[in-house]
């Protein structure tokens, strides 16, 4: 295609939505998929949120909005924050977004230049990486280890720092592993930051769906004001994926550039999504422990059953709804027990390659769905391989 700018060619992509049309593909030719692979609660969107919706269309929320979001939203944002995070932000350093997948372009449009390093998790969300190299950046992977539980720890970002290191991304809870930092490990990165004077983007998107862990933010430190980025969206805590909604916390001058690229690609974000998204934050918020005493049912029943596989290890898990088990006792590499999954067992379940070069010995499989579907789907994969 030598009619595309140079600039298209180093984007990457996410290759669930990959996954999932090859098993959309087979499911058309009448066969029966069950689906592993995709990263978004089952459940639906609460009834306070729709009805909100429906109400803010009566109420006339149908033109542009304000490019970085309404008040009535800022200000919940601002009071989830204080009761979540411990801190208040001002209305100036919010900016919402379709989706929270354009806190991360943004952050990268605006902060790395050709040249400039980026440390990263890896695996990790594949965005980060894929958006680093459009930009012309250098990723510094930081390598996961499973007897790590896969955390970051400091030490392995300080070996990575350089004085070109522009930005650290963290995420945790975190997408593929589910793995969990600690308190003492965001402390360490977030003084890493400090001392090498380095941006911060906190992708906090899973921050509900924890186990028996507490939440700890990073952004607790500077309070967005100085190097961090918080990166929050409704996606996964109110089963929203469709609407495309979320936000980011930062410094206000870095608001206002983050306003300026809203202005240039969307103008603004849904309004009568803002409105219905206030109701979500601000509803009474059991439907959000219910669904995560859910996830931890079958969190519990993946987790046993994918170690009743042979050839197959797999950690428990303290946050989001992946799991990350290893393969490598089966003799294959992860690529390949993805075909056999999808093509000789009938499951959809992603590589870890997917996210990054270390995946070659893991799969994650995402166990946002009904857990009679988990049962079946580990029966047929025991099955296939003991
Ligand atoms: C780690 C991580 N960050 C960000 C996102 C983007 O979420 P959304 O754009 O739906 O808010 C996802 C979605 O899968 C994710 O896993």
């Amino acid at each position: 295609m030598d009619y595309l700018a140079d600039r298209m060619g180093p984007l990457g992509t996410e290759s669930a939505f990959e996954v999932l049309a090859q098993a959309k593909g087979l499911e058309k030719q009448g066969k029966r998929i069950l689906h592993f692979e995709i990263g978004e609660p089952d459940f639906d969107t609460p009834a306070p949120v729709i009805e909100a919706a429906k109400q803010a269309l009566d109420d006339g929320w149908t033109h542009y909005v304000p490019a970085a979001g309404i008040d009535m939203l800022k200000e919940a944002i601002q009071e989830y924050i204080e009761r979540d995070r411990g801190f208040r932000p001002e209305s100036e350093q919010i900016v919402v977004t379709p989706g929270a997948k354009p806190i991360i372009f943004n952050t990268v449009m605006a902060l790395v230049n050709p040249g400039d390093e980026v440390i990263l998790q890896d695996p990790g969300f594949p965005i980060y990486g894929s958006l680093v190299d459009f930009v012309g950046g250098t990723i510094k992977a930081v390598e996961l280890k499973e007897e790590n539980e896969f955390r970051m720890t400091p030490d392995e970002v300080n070996e990575q720092i350089s004085p070109k290191t522009k930005l650290i991304i963290l995420n945790s809870p975190q997408n593929p592993t589910g793995g969990v930092l600690t308190k003492a490990d965001i402390e360490g990165i977030a003084d890493i930051c400090e001392d090498n004077n380095v941006h911060l983007l906190t992708d906090e998107v899973y921050s509900q769906i924890l186990y028996d862990m507490k939440h700890y933010s990073p952004a607790v430190r500077d309070q967005c004001n100085e190097r961090t980025i918080l990166l929050e969206g409704f996606s996964k805590t109110y089963a929203m994926t469709g609407w495309r909604m979320g936000y980011g916390v930062m410094p206000k001058e870095l608001a206002k550039r983050f306003t300026q690229l809203n202005i240039n690609t969307i103008s603004c974000t849904s309004a009568f999504s803002q409105v219905a998204c206030a109701t979500a934050l601000r509803m009474d918020q059991s439907g959000v422990t219910d669904m995560v005493a859910k996830f931890r049912e079958r969190r519990d029943v993946i987790v046993n059953m994918l170690n009743d596989v042979n050839g197959f290890t797999c950690l428990k898990p303290e946050g989001a709804f992946y799991v990350y088990p290893n393969i490598s006792g089966t003799g294959m590499i992860s690529s390949d027990v993805k075909e056999v999954l999808m093509n000789q067992v009938g499951i959809a379940a992603l590589p870890g390659t997917a996210f990054g070069y270390t995946g070659t010995k893991h799969m994650r499989f995402s166990y946002a769905t009904g857990v009679e579907t988990i049962r079946e789907g580990m029966e047929m994969i025991q099955k296939h391989f003991n």
